[in-house]
């Protein structure tokens, strides 16, 4: 069974930023894209298990504050060393001007 679990209001992530969500003893990075689209990756870098919500997002990329390893955010692809292993992704839903997220 899965849930949809309300992250914030819409206005509460800029576009092209992104934040740090926790629940259930999990952590998730909650992205707005440029052309202003909601997405949800594990918040944990799977190279050394750093915050991607303090990294930076540019186009559908997720770059990593510690070694500048890349992500692209909308499908959990690694994208440059030194990570090598993908990112989970999550559903996100925009309601009432708020932005769910869809756990297992
Ligand atoms: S911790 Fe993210 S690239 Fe090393």
């Amino acid at each position: 069974m899965s849930d949809w679990i309300k992250v914030c209001a819409m206005d509460n992530i800029n576009e092209e930023d992104v934040i740090r969500f926790d629940h259930s003893g999990k952590t998730y990075a909650i992205y707005r894209s440029p052309e202003d689209t909601f997405h949800a990756t594990d918040g944990l870098c799977t190279h050394e298990k750093i915050h991607l919500a303090d990294g930076l997002v540019m186009d559908d990329i997720i770059e990593c504050p510690k070694h500048n390893g890349r992500f692209n955010y909308k499908t959990g692809a690694a994208k440059g060393a030194p990570v090598c292993v993908n990112l989970q992704t999550y559903p996100v839903k925009v309601e009432d001007g708020a932005v769910f997220l869809q756990v297992a």
